[in-house]
């Protein structure tokens, strides 16, 4: 376990903006926890810190361009109040590593996923140069952490990716795939669960080949994982991110089935519907595997949500290929979907492809792709209105603040008209749906603890 080694005499005060992906949420959650036990505060607003810090993500040029605006406004308060420090970790500061201080003079710290400690190390230290760390070492879900919502928590699994995906930069930039010991995992789960969690979540780069690396007498699989979390008291939905479709064993697909705690929602990335463009992005599975996986877990779990990936736009995607990512999608049903345009990637196999696509041939895809995923989900929730559903309340509503926003099992967010506090489980029964959300009323049937 990490220890803070020195406490400054005076309170500082860190600011901290996260980007990207839910391990990175997880990460920055880590970060605050180690700041905090350093002696630094939290600062609502960025011009209040004496440590500016941004956690980053690289995973299509738009996140680096997003953060960039970020970072020039940092300077400026900077040039303003010359003492600041300005940190970058993250994902985008392992893919420029000491580049980073070239491009951008005024930053003070970089550090890459596998060295957050290393900030507490240049915190403490008597350096006035800049330093980047950008070994990969050690777990973020070791360093003490400060979460964002008292009944959520992530749990990371392992770090890093031993995928080939040919669009994507994360192997580069998280590393080859090192799991957690699963007495740890279950340590801090149970550690989590007195401490008032009852959403688990857990994280990994591709969660279903957890544990191949670990030695063979404290090797257990993704399945057995689930099912040892699932039994710690308290614990009430467990969720993960993300499976792999070439991983997804039949094993994990019935513990949906058998374990009271996970949830019946499977995000199972497809990135494409035509087996040619994902040989080309080095997935490793076929569109009938893919569909086979589908099959499976409605077979096992029938009312099963299921999200997933998909990119458009790869190099060399002709028109046919691209339908049969519609038509997939059409067949599948997806209760959501992310969609990305293809963003090239520094470092990465299909950057390098000819064939890139134009810009208005994306957009055209991707319009047509977002026009089939919402139907399809607006006609899958369908299925809900008239049931009523386990809501885990998460706040006031967005759009109406005089009702509530929670969570269904199936991930799916319900506004609903009630009461009820924040981490709390309600009944909530389904009056209408779309694509996005689902809206009901609470249901006064009271539901006992499991
Ligand atoms: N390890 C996870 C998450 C990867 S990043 C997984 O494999 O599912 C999340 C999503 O971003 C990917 O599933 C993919 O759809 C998208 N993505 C990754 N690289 C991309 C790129 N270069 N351009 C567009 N989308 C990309
Ligand atoms: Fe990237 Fe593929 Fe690894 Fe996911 S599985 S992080 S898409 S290389
Ligand atoms: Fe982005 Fe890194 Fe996550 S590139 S999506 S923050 S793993």
């Amino acid at each position: 376990m990490w220890r803070a080694a020195t406490l400054p005499l005076m309170r500082k005060a860190y600011h901290l903006t996260t980007f990207g992906c839910q391990m990175n949420e997880h990460d920055s959650e880590r970060m605050k926890g180690m700041l905090e036990a350093l002696g630094y505060s939290e600062a609502t607003e960025r011009g209040d810190a004496d440590l500016i810090l941004f956690n980053t993500c690289s995973i299509r040029e738009r996140a680096d361009e997003r953060f960039i605006a970020h970072l020039h406004e940092a300077n400026a308060l900077k040039r303003r109040a010359p003492g600041t420090l300005i940190g970058v970790g993250g994902c985008w500061a392992q893919s420029v590593k000491e580049e980073v201080f070239q491009r951008f003079p005024f930053v003070d710290v970089a550090f890459g996923p596998g060295q957050v400690h290393k900030l507490a190390e240049f915190l403490t230290s008597d350096s006035l140069t800049a330093q980047g760390y950008f070994e990969f070492e050690g777990f973020t879900g070791d360093l003490p952490v400060k979460r964002t919502r008292d009944f959520q928590g992530w749990l990371q699994i392992s770090v890093g990716c031993n995928c080939v995906c040919s669009y994507c930069i994360v192997p580069s930039t998280r590393g080859r795939e090192v799991s957690r010991d699963p007495e740890v995992l279950l340590a801090e789960v149970r550690r989590l669960a007195a401490d008032g969690v009852r959403e688990l979540t857990l994280l990994g780069q591709n969660v279903n080949s957890y544990g191949r690396d670990l030695p063979a007498d404290r090797r257990i699989s993704f399945a057995q994982l689930l099912e040892q979390v699932d039994a710690v008291p308290g614990i009430e939905r467990i969720r993960y991110t993300s499976p792999h479709p070439k991983d997804m064993r039949e094993d994990v697909i019935r513990a949906h089935a058998v374990l009271p705690a996970l949830c019946e929602h499977i995000h199972l990335p497809l990135q494409s519907g035509s087996s040619a463009i994902l040989k080309r992005m080095r997935r490793t599975y076929t569109r009938e595997r893919y569909l086979d996986r589908v099959a499976l877990i409605r077979e096992h779990v029938p009312d099963c949500a299921i999200t997933t990936d998909i990119i458009v736009g790869f190099p060399g995607e002709t028109e046919d290929d691209f339908q049969q990512t519609l038509e997939l999608a059409e067949l599948v049903g997806y209760d959501g979907a992310f969609t990305f345009i293809y963003s090239p990637r520094r470092g990465t196999e299909a950057a390098q492809l000819k064939e890139q696509i134009p810009h208005e041939v994306k957009v055209a895809r991707l319009e047509a792709l977002v026009q089939v995923i919402q139907r399809r989900a607006a006609e899958r929730a369908q299925r809900f209105v008239g049931r009523t559903l386990e809501v885990l309340v998460e706040g006031p509503s967005r759009t109406d603040p005089s009702r509530l926003r929670g969570r269904s099992r199936h991930n799916k967010v319900v506004n609903f008209e009630g009461f009820g506090e924040v981490g709390e489980l309600v009944e909530v029964q389904i009056t209408a749906a779309t694509s996005q959300t689902l809206t009901g009323e609470m249901s006064l049937v009271s539901r006992a603890p499991r």
